[in-house]
């Protein structure tokens, strides 16, 4: 049993508590390095709007947001490695201080390209922020700025992570039993 109120088959890898700490950093890091600089943070939906909504109280300085909508996974558990942009930015990024907040990168596939397409939008700078990376093999070699916590490879859900459109609302992160999760 994860949690009495929320339970899920599987066990909890991040609690609340341990997320909010890792948030808080991420947020004082952010800070830091863009202060005086008017950053604008891209957060993939659906699964990065947790995060983003929590990450941006943590950071006190000025600003923007912005979310792309892809889609890779099409409700299989593995990437198709196909990465479909169904909702785009509303601004213009040239010269803009850019800061991609993932919710968690897997493959790397979607990450991967979705560098490649911001960076044809010539943005001043383009720097990555993930709340967690799956050690798996053969992940393409992005460099994260910002990380919140190495996972290891199975299959996660909560805090704006799902499995099939369900778990999104959990306030921790679970990894799914393998059997619920075929
Ligand atoms: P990647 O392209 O394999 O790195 O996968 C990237 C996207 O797939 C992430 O942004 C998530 O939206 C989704 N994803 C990958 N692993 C998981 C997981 O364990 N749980 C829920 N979604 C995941
Ligand atoms: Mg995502």
């Amino acid at each position: 049993m994860t949690h009495p109120d929320h339970p899920v088959p599987g066990r909890v890898l991040l609690s609340a508590p341990d997320i909010a700490a890792i948030v808080a950093r991420l947020g004082r890091e952010i800070t830091q390095d863009y202060a005086g600089r008017h950053p604008v943070l891209i957060s993939l939906l659906k699964g990065g709007v947790v995060f983003l909504a929590d990450l941006i109280r943590q950071i006190t300085i000025p600003h923007h947001i912005e979310f792309l909508r892809v889609s890779s996974y099409d409700g299989a558990i593995r990437s198709s490695g196909v990465v479909r942009i169904v909702g785009d930015l509303e601004i213009d990024l040239v010269g803009r201080d850019v800061l991609l907040v993932e919710d968690v990168i897997d493959t790397g596939t979607t990450l991967a390209y979705i560098v490649d397409m911001l960076r044809l939008r010539n943005p001043g700078s383009l720097e990555i922020c993930a709340l967690l990376r799956k050690r798996v093999p053969n992940q393409a070699g992005i460099p994260i700025r910002y990380l919140g916590y190495d996972i290891p490879d199975e299959y996660v859900v909560g805090y704006g992570l799902d499995y099939r459109e369900n778990f999104r609302h959990l306030p921790f992160v679970a990894a799914l039993d393998p059997e619920s999760a075929r």
